[in-house]
This record gives C-alpha cells, structure tokens and sequence, in this order.
C-alpha cells in the first residue's frame, strides 16, 4: 500500500499573523527588502540578489521585454519565456539589457547617403528615435553626426539624405571616452541635451548616455542593474535543446537562467544544471525546480542548482492536481523544503535561496511566504494583469481585462516544460493549464507600490525591518475557516471595496 500522510497540505490563506509590538523606528518607509537571489556562502555576499523580492513567471502572457524591463526598474526580475525559438528569447534579452539606464552601445545606426525612409524603417523595426550618423553605419564607426526624432519625423521629402537633415559632428555635444557616467549626466544636464554621444580619441563612437535614463533612474531608486549599468534579466531554459539555448542567451547577455519544468526532481533537470556548470563554471547561475519535498530541494541543491523553485500544481492557471493528482499545498511545501534549506545550510555553510513559484493572489501572500523562509517569489497571474504583460487588452461589459494562459495549455505548445519534448512527440499530450483572463490592473510600477506597502505593513506589525528580521519574529498561526472569512467584510450589504487587496 502506498505510504499515507494524513496531515493535510496547507496554503498561504489559511494562515493569519500575530502582531508583534517592538520599540523604535518599525515603519513601512524603513523596511528592506533585498534579498538573495543565488547560492552564497555564509557571511558572503550573492553574486546576484533582487532589490524587492518578487520575480515574473517563465511564461509566454507574462514575461516579456517590456515587462522585465518594467519590473527590474522596480527592482525585481523576470525571466524570459523560453517556450519560443532560441532567437526571439534572444531578440527579447537583448532588448532589456539594450534598454539600460547608463551607456548604451547604438544599435540603431545609418551611414550619411541613407534616406529618411531608411530611418523611418529602422525606427519601425527598432523602436529608436535617435540615431547615430557613422562612416559606416556601425556603432563603432566614425561619427559623422546625430539625428533625432525632431530631423527625421516631420520631414516630407522621403527620398532626403540623412547628412542633409542631422546635426553635424561639428555641433554635436558630446563626452570623451572613459568619462565617468556622473560626468556624463553633468553634461547632459549643463547642455541640456537629451543624448551625450561618447566618442574616442579617433572620432569612433563608443556609447550614447539618454536623459530619460537619467530621469528614470531618479524615478526609481531600487533599479535592478549589472555592472555596466544595465537592467538586469533572467530567462527560461528547457532540458532538451540548452546546449544551444545557454550559449545563444549568456552572449545576449541574460544575467540568470532558470529550468522551466513542471517537476524538478528528474534526471533531466540535473542533466541541464550539471552540463551549464561544466561548460560554463560558476560564472553562469542557473535555478532549478519546481519541488515540493525536502528530497526534491536536496536532489536539486546536489546537482548545484543556485536557487529552487518550490509550488506544483498551484498556479492560478494549473490544473495539474485535477489532471494528475499531483502537488501540495503550497504553505506545506514551502515549509517543508525550507526546513531542508536551513538543515544544509546549518551544516555546510552555504545558503541556496528558495523561490516560492504559483499560489500567489494577494500581497499578504507573499508576506506569507516571506516569512515562511521563502527568499522571494515567482508570480504569473498577478504580473499578468499588467499593461506591460504581452497578452491582450480586452474589453469586456465595461471591464478591461488581459489575457492570460497556462504554458501547458495547447495555445502555448511549450513543447520542454510538460515533458512533450521532440523525442516524446506521438505520445498522447493532454493540457495542464487553461487560458483565460484576468482584471486589467493599469501600470505595473503602481501595482508594485501598492503591493510592497501591504508587505512592508504586515513586516512592520511583525516586528520586522527585513525579511530575515521577518523569518525570526513572525508568529504565524492556523485560523479556521471561519475565522478566514471572518476577516473579510461580511454583514455589510453592497460592498464597495476597490482595494483589489
Ligand atoms: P500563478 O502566479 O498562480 O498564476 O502561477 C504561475 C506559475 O504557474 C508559473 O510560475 C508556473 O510554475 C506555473 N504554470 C505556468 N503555466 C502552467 C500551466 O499551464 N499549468 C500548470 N502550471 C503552470
């Protein structure tokens, strides 16, 4: 007979907080919330760690360029949808770290004799409105001059050369190479100019520094950035064609990979993490999952994956549990692999972060799984709801919705993540997902705010200034049904409530 455990499985809702009185300066405005994001060891610092702790799903309605780009301004991450070609997840890598808050190698570039119908297809194809003007029409070439959106949008005559319409090199302000990008802000802001070229001593063109990453960067504080400055992304990687995806998305410049599978504890999925850390070292992070068992996270952390996902069967759009009967509640299995976490990190010293992957509906959610030692989490639906998410608007009686469908349902084909890899075609491949919409939720830089206030509400009446504050102090019980619903608005007829909690 199978082995039976009779303790249910729980998750995040069932759970309510204790508050927590402390003495001092314990408000919203003083919490932090950065977190690792790989394997580190004790007392050293990650090589990568998010700014708030919260990440996009690997999913075709979710994490898409502009939305990464949107959400590692805020701070966080997303990871790039790997159920597409290796070149359009590439294409959109590039993308983010193109859109980069600091100095931007062109790549939006024409030679002298182009005309304005050239320019208006590059800016068709690339979304670039200032353009450099070189020898050859490389980024690197010799700079001739500038055109900018005020040159080229209103001239009539199509057929006009670009050398006719651009600010020659002689008028152009631009800085030294190897100047710092501080000074290249001063500039900007002495000459009030909203592009600083940055050329060497040969008159080649280097970078471009804009205003509005300027401005940008002064909008948001917690921007997620590398080194050189630029948005930091992740991506999706399967288990059947990485050893062409990894190398195509490192040189695009992706910051972090991440196995997109369903179920982690597979050979597969080592297969995967141990061939990148052969080829590539440590220089290369890559998370594993998805587990729900201290024997899946031990499994995972043995073949060196630097974080773990941990959720089956909860995601908003899964069904997995109904096709399956697969999956625990998301509270247990969090718990669960936290406890295998802390044990290996007590023993050996070094710290795997665990990723609470579906289940998230509100906030207090993933103040839940914060404190239940959840170092950050992977949202779908919630990000979904976005302007910023690739699925549709759609008007609906009155009401504005967006799109949004499961990676194993038929409309994605995400031919890796359900194990239909090409090898198993023929084989009888049934939907774990649905497709469907969810409530139009405006900019994503609000709904963030909005959620990160609740999080650092509930740290705060926890007694806590961050999240390993958080993890120490919570005191978190189980409440009964009753007592779940009530704490919602009840007896009140006509409820009005727009906080979309
Ligand atoms: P959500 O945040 O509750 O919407 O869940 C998102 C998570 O659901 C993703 O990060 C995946 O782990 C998982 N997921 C994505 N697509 C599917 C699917 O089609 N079936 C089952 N789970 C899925």
């Amino acid at each position: 007979m199978a082995r039976i455990i009779n303790e249910p499985s729980r998750t995040f809702g069932e759970y309510l907080f204790d508050p927590n009185q402390k003495e001092g300066h314990y408000r919203p405005e003083n919490v932090n919330l950065r977190t690792p994001l790989v394997k580190h060891r004790k007392r050293e610092d990650p090589s990568l760690f998010l700014n708030i702790p919260l990440v996009s799903a690997c999913m075709q309605a979710v994490s898409g360029p502009e939305l990464a780009s949107a959400l590692a301004r805020c701070g966080g991450l997303s990871f790039i949808f790997q159920s597409q070609s290796i070149e359009d997840q590439v294409a959109m890598i590039r993308r983010v770290k193109g859109s980069k808050a600091g100095f931007v190698v062109s790549t939006s570039n024409l030679r002298p004799e182009n005309t304005i119908t050239d320019v208006l297809e590059l800016h068709e194809k690339t979304g670039h409105s200032t353009i450099p003007i070189t020898h050859d029409g490389t980024g690197a070439g010799y700079l001739l001059g500038i055109l900018t959106e005020h040159d080229w949008k209103f001239e009539e005559n199509r057929g006009r050369p670009v050398s006719e319409v651009m600010t020659k090199i002689e008028d152009v302000i631009f800085g030294p190479a190897g100047i710092s990008l501080h000074e290249a802000n001063s500039l900007l802001k002495k000459y009030k100019k909203s592009c600083l070229p940055i050329i060497d001593n040969e008159g080649n063109l280097q970078s471009l520094v804009f205003w509005k990453d300027l401005m940008s960067h002064l909008d948001n504080p917690d921007e997620l950035l590398d080194v050189e400055k630029r948005l930091v992304v992740g991506a999706g990687i399967n288990t059947w064609d990485y050893q062409d995806r990894v190398p195509a998305l490192i040189a695009a410049g992706a910051d972090v990979l991440c196995v997109d599978s369903a179920n982690g504890f597979t050979d597969h999925q080592k297969d995967v993490i141990r061939w990148i850390k052969r080829e590539f070292g440590n220089s290369v992070k890559v998370g594993g999952g998805n587990v729900v068992s201290a024997r899946g996270f031990k499994f995972l952390a043995g073949a060196g994956a630097d974080f773990i996902k941990v959720g089956i069967g909860g995601g908003s759009i899964c069904i997995t549990r109904e096709q399956k009967g697969i999956g625990k509640g998301q509270a247990t299995a969090l718990m669960e692999v936290v406890e295998a976490r802390d044990e290996i990190f007590h023993r050996t010293g070094i710290y795997i972060p665990v990723c609470s992957d579906g289940a998230i509906v509100y906030p207090v959610h993933v103040a839940m799984a914060l404190a239940l030692g959840a170092d950050f989490v992977m949202m779908g639906g919630w990000f979904a709801r976005f302007r910023e998410a690739p699925g549709r608007l759609i008007m609906d009686g009155g009401n504005y919705y967006k799109e949004y469908w499961g990676e194993a349902t038929n409309k994605a084909r995400n031919f890796s993540r359900y194990d239909v890899a090409p090898d198993k075609k023929g084989l009888f491949v049934f939907e774990e997902g649905v497709e469907g919409r969810v409530p139009f939720a405006g900019d994503l830089k609000d709904g963030v705010r909005d959620a990160l206030a609740k999080i650092r509400a509930t740290m705060c009446d926890c007694g806590a200034l961050d999240i390993r504050e958080f993890r120490e102090e919570a005191v978190i019980q189980l409440a009964s049904p009753l007592a779940i619903a009530e704490g919602g608005a009840n007896v009140i007829v006509n409820k009005n409530i727009f906080s979309g909690k």
